[in-house]
């Protein structure tokens, strides 16, 4: 998804950009560029592809400027459809995040009106619609444009006649970094940190115009102030600290997040409040990709312990359903926070007057503004494209939920505390054993398609499972609930697809091994994820990954991060890339 930076300050700006640019590679994009503006005019580079390793750009001295990574929407990626995009005359360069939906209309008449555009995307309109309105003050000339826009925009604008950065937003992530006499506008807060860990939140109608004096942000014409809030996250916390990639890194630090994330809502007993959730009638949650198989296993353990009816829909598709109830809580589940269609569908929901919970990883983010109520997972940031401790700690998160919502007596309460409180260790104990899931995933390098089965909790674990696979290694891999497959997909089975097969010792076990004959019967190779209790699997499968024993109801956490590893072990093996897959973004901001 699209980076934006600005600066302004003492340093050379190209070099400030590029850095921080850098920053926000984890965001994914095809081109990259820059513009600073030196001498009465404008100086602007860009280039498809990656930033690569230069650490100095040439393209002067200025101390203002401004630039993007671009993740194609609206044209292909290419040198001219990069950002930043100019207006006719060369005095004004804009960056954008997000989607202008109207800009086919806007453009045709800024055609008629004269303007030459050169470019196929939505964002061209903008930098026209501000060189229309210009009259020697950019930021009058922004405010005057941003009604004639609908959509989702990030901006920031620069010109070559005024030393000063024009920014603003609306459902499109932007945030300013305070620094000693120097000031930073971002997509997120990593492009900043190695500058600044001072940094203000902006929200949506925000305008900022930052000058070398300061800053001054107007909402609807109004002057407003809004915190500025302190960063705790190291610079090295967004850097691979070591390992060869950011997503091992981040599987690595799972017991630590566990740790973190149990801290923050649990003493002696479950310190969380969910008191929101007071009278609902059913729960509702929403959400994209892997944080929707999070909330899938939420289903299976809300409804079990509390006996409260949980619903599970994708957020992109949360409009063609019934609108929820009033009485409904209506959960989004997201760990950047920004991710346009989970917005979306909360919109939709508070909207229908139901109360609106968030569960994120991002303070500050988009979601925090929209929601009534809001639980931090404390994964701290998540670079590798694929989610994998935000992913646990938002299963932590759940299980406190389901636990507070119960019908539990306190000494169950407390047993699960203590059950919850042993799960760093046992994460620990997988990953001190990853040589062994290691070879595995070796093994499944050679492969091209693949089948994750599971039931019950174990279904939910299989469709991330499988996610995780396709994302990292592009091998295909498809999630199934382990009784579903005689219902169309053996007919794919064979010795060139394995299985993975999640198998929980409870009232789903006896089936499941049913269902893992079936598959050998097919001869398919079969890989159980399994614990280490199980004696019985391991006569039916070719390979066995243990995880240490844990309550039925945690084996979500333990057999996730042994699949993560797995993919990323296969995707290692097939020299991908593996923290940027190809086509993905990590902040999905368009619908
Ligand atoms: C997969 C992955 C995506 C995200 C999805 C939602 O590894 O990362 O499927 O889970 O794009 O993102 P958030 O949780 O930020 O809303």
């Amino acid at each position: 998804m699209c980076g934006i930076v600005g600066y302004i300050g003492y340093s050379k700006a190209d070099n400030v950009i590029i850095s921080s640019l850098k920053r926000l590679e984890y965001r994914g994009y095809d081109s990259w560029g820059v513009a600073i503006s030196e001498g009465g005019r404008l100086n602007v580079y860009k280039q498809v592809g990656a930033i690569g390793e230069v650490e100095s750009y040439e393209l002067g001295d200025s101390t203002i400027g401004i630039g993007h990574t671009r993740w194609a929407t609206h044209g292909k990626p290419s040198e001219v459809n990069a950002h930043p995009h100019l207006d006719c005359n060369k005095r004004i360069a804009i960056v954008h995040n997000g989607i202008i939906e109207n800009f086919l209309p806007l453009k045709e008449r800024l055609i008629k009106e004269g303007h030459r555009f050169v470019s196929e995307t939505d964002t061209e309109v903008i930098a026209h619609l501000i060189e229309k309105n210009y009259k020697g003050d950019l930021e009058k000339a922004v405010v005057a444009a941003l009604p004639e826009l609908k959509g989702s925009y990030a901006i920031v604008a620069i010109s070559s006649k005024e030393r000063k950065l024009v920014a603003c937003r609306y459902k499109s992530p932007l945030i300013l970094g305070v620094g000693d006499g120097e000031y930073f506008i971002a997509s997120d807060v990593p492009a900043v940190l190695e500058y600044t860990n001072r940094v203000v939140y902006l929200e949506d109608g925000d305008v900022v115009t930052i000058t070398d004096s300061g800053y001054e942000i107007k909402n609807n014409g109004v002057e407003v102030s809004r915190k500025v809030e302190l960063v705790s996250w190291s610079i090295e916390d967004a850097e691979k600290g070591g390992y060869e990639h950011f997503m091992l890194k981040e599987i690595h630090e799972t017991p630590r997040v566990i740790e973190d994330t149990l801290l923050g809502y649990v003493s002696e007993t479950i310190d969380l409040d969910v008191s929101f959730a007071a009278g609902t009638s059913e729960i509702i949650f929403v959400a994209c990709g892997t944080s929707y198989h999070a909330a899938l296993v939420g289903k299976y353990v809300i409804e079990e312990m509390s006996g409260i009816p949980v619903r599970v829909e994708y957020a992109s598709e949360f409009n063609y359903h019934p609108a929820p109830l009033s009485r409904s809580l209506v959960v989004g589940i997201t760990q950047s926070g920004e991710t346009a269609d989970t917005l979306e569908a909360l919109r939709k929901a508070k909207r229908a007057g139901a109360r609106v919970l968030a569960i994120t990883n991002v303070l500050g983010s988009s979601v925090t503004r929209i929601a009534d109520y809001v639980i931090y997972t404390r994964a701290g940031p998540e670079i590798g494209v694929a989610a994998t401790k935000t992913f646990i700690a938002q299963l932590v998160v759940i299980y406190l939920m389901a636990a507070k919502l119960s019908m539990l007596t306190r000494s169950e309460v407390e047993k699960l505390v203590l059950e919850l409180k042993l799960l760093p260790e046992r994460v620990r104990r997988i990953l001190d054993k990853e040589d062994k899931i290691r070879e595995i995933g070796e093994f499944l390098a050679d492969y091209e398609n693949m089948m994750y089965i599971g039931r019950g909790l174990g279904y939910p674990v299989a469709l991330e499972g499988a996610l995780k696979m396709k994302e990292i290694s592009y091998i295909h891999a498809e999630g199934y609930p382990a009784g579903e497959l005689k219902h169309g997909p053996f007919a794919l089975l064979g010795k060139e697809t394995p299985v993975v097969a999640c198998v929980i010792r409870d009232n789903t076990y006896d089936i499941t091994l049913n269902n893992i004959k079936e598959v050998k019967a097919r001869d398919s190779p079969v890989i159980a994820i399994a614990d280490e209790k199980d004696e019985e699997v391991e006569k039916y499968v070719d390979f066995v990954v243990r995880t240490p024993e844990v309550d039925r109801i945690f084996t979500p956490v333990t057999y996730s991060v042994a699949l993560q590893l797995l993919a990323y072990y296969t995707a290692k093996k097939r020299g991908c890339e593996i923290d940027k897959p190809r086509h993905l973004a990590k902040s999905v901001t368009v619908e």
